[in-house]
């Protein structure tokens, strides 16, 4: 069964996405699991951080834990930044992976500020609460070159992006 990939910035609303697209897939009676980056940071890849090499690393890491579930029958929701083309193209090309970009406008982003993250890499630098190299403000997000599917959660309704995610989903399963 295929993977996706939802890459974007973080606050974009991969987990929100991914999360009511696999309660949706589930409750038509299809097998679907969702590999949070957030998650598998606290587990099979806490040795990693936020340097480029890790970051290729961790996103290695979930396309390998993704192509064991695609082989079992799921339908496999990958929600990490990913923000590296080349790691995009590592799950594309090694697993099929079909490339889903949320985008949303950092400006949207920082209004939002879930997490705090955006507040913080705003610290002055040697302030403890600092944090660094935060993708799309102090560290690269390389948009993703032809995604199969782009959906701009910065503008539209949630409801909006789940109808789509779905129906694009829907449309992808053999
Ligand atoms: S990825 O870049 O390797 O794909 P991943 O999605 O697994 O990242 O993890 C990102 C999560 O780590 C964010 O949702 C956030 O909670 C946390 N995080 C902590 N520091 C950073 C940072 N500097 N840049 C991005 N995410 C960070």
């Amino acid at each position: 069964m295929p993977i996706f990939q939802l890459t974007g910035l973080s606050g974009a609303g991969k987990t929100t996405l991914a999360t009511q697209v696999v309660e949706l897939l589930r409750a038509k009676g299809m097998a679907a699991e969702m590999i949070d980056g957030d998650v598998y940071r606290k587990t099979i890849c806490k040795d990693l951080g936020f340097t480029k090499e890790d970051r290729l690393e961790n996103i290695r890491r979930l396309g390998t834990v993704a192509g064991a579930l695609s082989k079992e029958g799921k339908i496999v929701l990958i929600a990490a930044i990913s923000p590296f083309q080349e790691a995009r193209w590592e799950l594309e090309r090694n697993y099929q992976a079909r490339t889903v970009f949320l985008h949303c406008s950092l400006e949207v982003l920082r209004q939002r500020d879930t997490k705090g993250l955006y507040r913080k890499a705003a610290l002055p630098e040697g302030h403890p609460d600092k944090v660094q190299l935060l993708t799309g403000v102090s560290d690269v997000y390389e948009a993703p070159i032809n995604p199969h599917l782009m959906i701009d959660t910065g503008k539209e309704p949630l409801t909006l992006s789940v109808a789509k995610l779905l129906d694009f989903i829907i449309g992808e399963v053999p």
